[in-house]
């Protein structure tokens, strides 16, 4: 057990025992009754839990409470007197800008962020900057609705700037001890450490920032710094592995069985520039790029090098692929073995986080393998005579806003099932 010096919400907490694997928010919720810091996810996701720390929104379910020592953390409990606070409020009631309300402490915490920092912030700019806040109930409309004539009202009434407002985005709460009488609700934000973040803040309205160009197609990621996210995943297809092999080398045709996925131009044997649309939350992320193929016959091993950015969302990708064809069924079935390394920066960053990413890339590779399956029954029976394939029917989006929901349902379903499963009959 630790002890923890914060301030919460104005009052300050002294020697407060912590264990040091507790999450801010289970301290909050379970040690100081401030019930008002709701958790969705639990992985940093859905938003529900933001609040300030020092001033600056923040995840609390994955902020380790002993990484606050010194802070000054404002609930949504302590925000009661906060003008801009008060002003969403109403905006919120009016533009029925919730249902169930569970999102709602989150999404105002950071709907008071965005007003703060971005004065002159278009719809495009808002639903940007709240895209880490996700609700199930509202469609968004009125959340958006009300954001915006909060920031009308406030500039009518002259409140447009606030002072030093802050320049990065990311995250929070560790590597500082800066406890200040100001830190807590209705005061400026606070200014953070330098390099606690790689993502550069949008800034004020209309002027956010593009991420840096994608690393060169052929650039090693382990040469880029930032670590990689690694995953396998494996199926098999029905069909002989020089089928298949000889399938992979239709490098267009090959990208194309990925959800969402449509080519920018036609691809060579080698070269291929892919667009890939991805939905999440609020936002319709499009991301373009560049890969280039190594194959090596011998082995029945390919490696696809590739990286890709999403302006509008400031996210950028790169990393490689390598499959493995290995034969299965005597030879008349193909087990495909998949590695993936990919790291991700941006607002989408968030969608990062391992366990979160294993079942979304699950089901990417179950859509990418029922595609392939589709094109390589295709190729066998022959093409019309016109010569144009058919198309194979594929969803235009990948929606991972959906895709992260499901599998928390999934989730919380299995929990549910081993609970109470072994009492049933
Ligand atoms: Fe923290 Fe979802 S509960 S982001
Ligand atoms: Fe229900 Fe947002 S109002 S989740």
């Amino acid at each position: 057990m630790k002890t923890i010096n914060l301030t919460v919400n104005g009052r300050e907490f002294a020697g407060a025992p912590v264990e040091p694997r507790t999450q801010l928010a289970d301290f909050l919720r379970d040690s100081l009754d401030l019930t008002g810091t709701h958790l969705g996810c639990e992985h940093g996701v859905c938003g529900a839990c933001t609040l300030l720390i020092d001033g600056v929104p923040a995840r609390s379910c994955i902020t380790l409470a002993v990484a606050c020592d010194g802070a000054s953390v404002t609930t949504i409990e302590g925000m009661d007197d906060d003008d801009c606070m008060r002003a969403l409020r109403a905006a919120f009631s009016r533009e029925h800008a919730l249902q169930c309300g569970y999102c709602t402490p989150g999404m105002l915490a950071s709907a008071r962020d965005v007003v703060l920092r971005m004065p002159d912030a278009s719809e495009q700019d808002i639903r940007f900057a709240m895209s880490g806040n996700l609700c199930r109930c509202t469609g968004y409309v009125g959340i958006i609705k009300a954001i915006q004539s909060v920031i009308a009202e406030r500039k009518a009434a002259g409140l447009g700037v606030v002072q030093n407002p802050r320049t990065e985005l990311g995250p929070v709460g560790s590597g500082h001890a800066r406890c200040s009488a100001a830190g807590h609700a209705g005061a400026s934000i606070a200014s953070r450490p330098q390099a606690v973040s790689t993502v550069k803040a949008a800034g004020t309205a209309g002027a956010a920032q593009a991420p840096a160009a994608p690393p060169a197609v052929r650039q090693s990621p382990a040469d880029a710094g930032k670590p990689m996210t690694t995953l396998n995943q494996t199926f098999t297809v029905d069909f002989p592995r020089d089928e298949v092999w000889e399938f992979f080398g239709r490098l267009g045709e090959v990208t194309t069985c990925l959800p969402g996925a449509s080519l920018l131009a036609p691809a060579t044997e080698t070269h291929v520039e892919p667009k890939l649309r991805i939905k999440v939350g609020p936002i319709v992320a499009e991301f373009e790029g560049a890969a280039d193929v190594e194959r090596d016959p011998a082995n029945y091993t390919g490696t696809i090098f590739g990286s890709a950015r999403d302006t509008r969302s400031s996210s950028a990708t790169r990393g490689e692929i390598r499959y493995d064809l290995v034969e299965e069924k005597g030879g008349g079935a193909t087990r495909v073995d998949v590695q993936v390394g990919f790291a991700l920066t941006g607002s989408l960053a968030q969608f990062s986080r391992s366990s979160i990413v294993k079942d979304i890339a699950k089901r990417m590779t179950d859509a990418f393998a029922e595609n392939l399956r589709a094109r390589l029954s295709q190729a066998r029976t022959g093409t019309p005579s016109d010569g144009t394939p058919a198309p194979v029917p594929q969803v235009s989006e990948l929606n991972a806003g959906a895709l992260v929901f499901s599998v928390l349902r999934d989730r919380i379903a299995a929990l549910f099932r081993s609970l109470f499963g072994g009492r049933r009959g």
